[in-house]
């Protein structure tokens, strides 16, 4: 072990001690409300944005619920209201500014009630100079970097009762063994890695996220370990490029040698990870994962847009033809892979031509699902900056076609799974019929099927009976 990593080690393990001691002051609090008041204090977390941010909302209910509250699923009779916020596209801040509007009622009729603002939003100082001259009701306000000082924020505003800021432009050591509450038994999501250094012209990650940094193997596999032997099957690895995952360690590994680590954990069952960034998808990768058969037949591999102009000019780094190749070959070694991907229409200077080579990746690549979304001008990337900003109107009708192309792709690939039987980790009981249940296929599919919530957590057979564009329909195979 290097002095860096044994002081990074030391850093990580005194900031944990103090933010322990905080979590106790506050649950003090918390627990003499409880036995004056006979009622635990309450606390809602509303997540906006990707599995990232879900993720760490898991961090922040843990920390929580050790200081003394307890969860609920309403904003209605909560004592403190934490969001978790996105800036990826103007609509999800937006929703933001909307939901703060109202919560302004619940600080009128409590003064007491806490109000707290985080995530990747937090990371912009326009956002904050907004906050702190139009929203002086807010009580905390943190971004990305600091998530584990939770506990010292709230327990300064809890003395001081005054607004609490706390924005760090970079981030400092990764700090391990943060508590965590997992939303689903059976299921977790594990970060690889965190930030990101493709700085793609459109996108605001980066900025709010900062540099890539790979976590130890070591401390991730221990993590799925204890995290299988508290029930979990299914583990999702996360990151914003997990293929270039461990290029900056002292030690190098790569994905393909960390997934392998992993499979070999006994009582995982499965093990799904995103994001796959085309450039640094690896052939060692896709022999890992048809090798390995815990490891989900379900690739999400953003493409973003069919034009090697366009994605010149988004810094991605690959052109449509080598992404084309890159898909042929994961099917030709992977047949039953599920590819996956996200679409951008309108980015700055896309013409039809542009366009039309989106429509064509789509129809050769013929993709099991992908995201579509309409681009978003966000300050401070160069795309915003760019001249020929494509007109709303264009993007829209751009937007209709696309999906035009896409479903019918979509609910091909899925007729053509109905007939075969499929590993499904059931999830839930759905949330319209209470006589079926939803799971996930290994390829990533969504299936409903009559059964019952004993089921929830196991990997059951399946028989696909029926599709629709977005799930299919089956019949649970009684041995
Ligand atoms: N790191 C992942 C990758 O590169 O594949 C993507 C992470 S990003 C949070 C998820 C998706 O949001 C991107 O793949 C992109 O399609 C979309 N996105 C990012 N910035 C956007 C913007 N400014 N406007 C519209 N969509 C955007
Ligand atoms: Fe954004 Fe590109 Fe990084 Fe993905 S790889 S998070 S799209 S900058
Ligand atoms: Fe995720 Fe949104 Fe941040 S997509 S990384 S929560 S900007």
């Amino acid at each position: 072990m290097s002095n860096a990593e044994r002081k990074e080690i030391l850093v990580s393990q005194d900031e944990l001690e103090l933010q322990r001691s905080y979590i106790e002051k506050v649950k003090a609090i918390n627990d003499y409300y409880f036995e004056t008041n006979a009622k635990r204090k309450r606390a809602h977390i509303v997540t906006f944005g990707c599995q990232m941010n879900a993720h760490d909302s898991e961090k922040l209910l843990g920390m929580l619920c050790e200081m003394g509250y307890d969860e609920t699923d309403k904003e209605e009779g909560a004592d403190l209201i934490v969001y978790n916020t996105c800036c990826v596209r103007e609509n999800a801040e937006n929703k933001v500014y909307g939901n703060l509007g109202y919560l302004k009622h619940f600080k009128e009729k409590s003064k007491d009630f806490k109000i707290i603002l985080c995530g990747c939003m937090m990371q912009q100082g326009t956002v904050v100079d907004k906050l702190k001259k139009s929203y002086r009701y807010v009580d905390i306000i943190f971004g990305t970097f600091n998530l584990y000082r939770f506990p010292e924020l709230l327990y300064t505003n809890i003395e001081t009762g005054g607004q609490v800021i706390d924005i760090w432009e970079e981030h400092k050591e990764i700090i391990e063994d943060i508590p965590s509450i997992r939303k689903h038994v059976f299921k977790s999501s594990v970060n690889i890695m965190y930030g990101c250094d493709n700085f793609c012209a459109y996108c605001i990650v980066p900025y709010v996220r900062g540099r890539e940094r790979s976590r130890a193997p070591q401390d991730i596999v221990n993590e799925i370990k204890s995290l299988v032997e508290d029930g979990v099957k299914e583990i999702t690895l996360l990151g914003q490029n997990v293929n270039s995952y461990g290029k900056k360690l002292e030690e190098k590994v790569t994905f393909a040698e960390l997934l392998r680590m992993i499979h070999q954990i006994e009582g995982l069952e499965r093990i799904k990870f995103m994001t796959s960034h085309p450039k640094d998808l690896s052939d060692e990768l896709i022999y890992t994962i048809r090798d390995c058969k815990k490891i989900s037949r379900y690739i999400h591999l953003p493409i973003q847009s069919g034009s090697t102009e366009v994605l010149k000019k988004m810094n991605r780094k690959y052109t449509k033809e080598k992404y084309l190749t890159l898909v042929e070959k994961i099917k030709n070694e992977i047949p039953d892979a599920a590819i996956t991907t996200d679409l951008i229409v309108g980015f700055p200077g896309e013409t039809e031509e542009d366009f039309n080579e989106t429509l064509d990746v789509v129809e050769k690549a013929r993709f099991s699902g992908a995201f579509t979304y309409i681009y978003s001008i966000r300050t401070g990337t160069p795309a915003a900056n760019m001249e020929d900003q494509v007109p709303e109107a264009v993007i829209s009708e751009r937007f209709n076609r696309l999906l035009q192309k896409l479903n019918p792709i979509v609910h091909e690939l899925n007729l053509a799974q109905v007939g075969q039987v499929l590993d499904v980790l059931v999830e839930e009981v759905n949330s319209q019929n209470e006589e079926l249940v939803t799971g996930r296929a290994d390829n990533n599919s969504i299936v409903h099927f009559k059964g019952n919530k004993q089921l929830i957590g196991n990997i059951v057979k399946v028989k696909i009976t029926s599709c629709k564009t977005f799930y299919l329909n089956g019949e649970l195979e009684l041995n």
